[in-house]
């Protein structure tokens, strides 16, 4: 059977490239979006050398409002049917509270939670009249505590796990599948969005994006309800159920102050 487009936001770096030749590698056609156009034309160069697939390319700022409405109807419009939506772009911001950028601060939120939550609702709606459908969202162990000097951050991801618990078992009974994906510290550009914070104990041990990856798309295959990616997190995520709130927070403040 013809296989449905994959979109993936932040599909041309780290995580998002990833999965995207992982998806390539089992015969998906793809959709990548970002801001870079030459890191779209470098990431589909890649693919198309490797896999026979389509790869379509959107260059849009998903912090700009409309662009979602925009690459739906980008997409409508070349009558392509997306059967998978892999909500992946995100970006941290790293410092004290108090002095940290609010702009960049709003334009998190516009990324991480608004683009994601509309994405979501403009293909879901399709895909649940075809009774199939599945989304990927790109949450984080940030998700499951408060993070000092990353709070807009960690607060951003703890919405897309809850956004995404609430789907998975929300959209049961309309075919779709929901799983969010939890990567502790991997190594990718996005250490250095979270600027000056590479030297915070939290970044110094980080997995590969090929291995968060592989992990993304299994757990989504298997319609799990959310992945936590490799044992040192697991470990953790598991220690974080065990203690006191005030406990682990000071744990998490601790691993992510700058070290000197
Ligand atoms: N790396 C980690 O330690 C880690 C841990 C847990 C979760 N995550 C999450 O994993 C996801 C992928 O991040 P990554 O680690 O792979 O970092 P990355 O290499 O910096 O990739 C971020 C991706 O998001 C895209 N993006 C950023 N701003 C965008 C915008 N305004 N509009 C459209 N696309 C935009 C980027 O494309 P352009 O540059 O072309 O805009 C890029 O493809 C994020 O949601 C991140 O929060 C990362």
């Amino acid at each position: 059977m013809k296989k449905g487009y994959v979109l993936i936001t932040g599909g041309n770096k780290g995580i998002g490239l990833e999965l995207a030749k992982i998806f390539a590698k089992n015969n998906y056609p793809l959709i990548l979006v970002g801001t870079d156009i030459l890191a779209l034309y470098e990431a589909r160069n890649v693919i198309k050398k490797n896999y026979k697939v389509p790869v379509n390319l959107i260059q849009r700022d998903l912090t700009k409002r409309n662009t979602p409405n925009e690459i739906y109807n980008i997409i409508k419009g070349k009558k392509i049917q997306v059967d998978i939506l892999v909500n992946n772009a995100g970006f941290g911001t790293y410092g004290p509270f108090i002095e940290t950028n609010l702009e960049k601060e709003l334009d998190l939120i516009e990324l991480n939670i608004r683009a994601l939550t509309h994405l979501t609702k403009l293909f879901s709606k399709d895909m649940a009249k075809r009774f199939h459908g599945k989304i990927l969202n790109i949450s984080s162990t940030s998700a499951f505590q408060g993070g000092p000097y990353m709070a807009v951050y960690f607060a951003s991801k703890a919405f897309i796990l809850h956004f995404s618990d609430a789907l998975h078992s929300e959209f049961k009974p309309y075919g779709l599948q929901v799983t969010a994906l939890c990567p502790g510290p991997t190594d990718t550009n996005f250490t250095d969005c979270a600027k000056g914070s590479g030297q915070a104990k939290i970044f110094q041990s980080m997995l590969s994006p090929k291995r968060v990856a592989k992990a993304g798309y299994n757990a989504l295959m298997k319609n799990k309800l959310f992945k936590v990616v490799g044992i040192k997190n697991n470990l953790l995520r598991q220690l974080n159920r065990i203690l006191p709130r005030e406990t682990a927070i000071n744990i998490a403040h601790n691993c992510l102050l700058k070290q000197k």
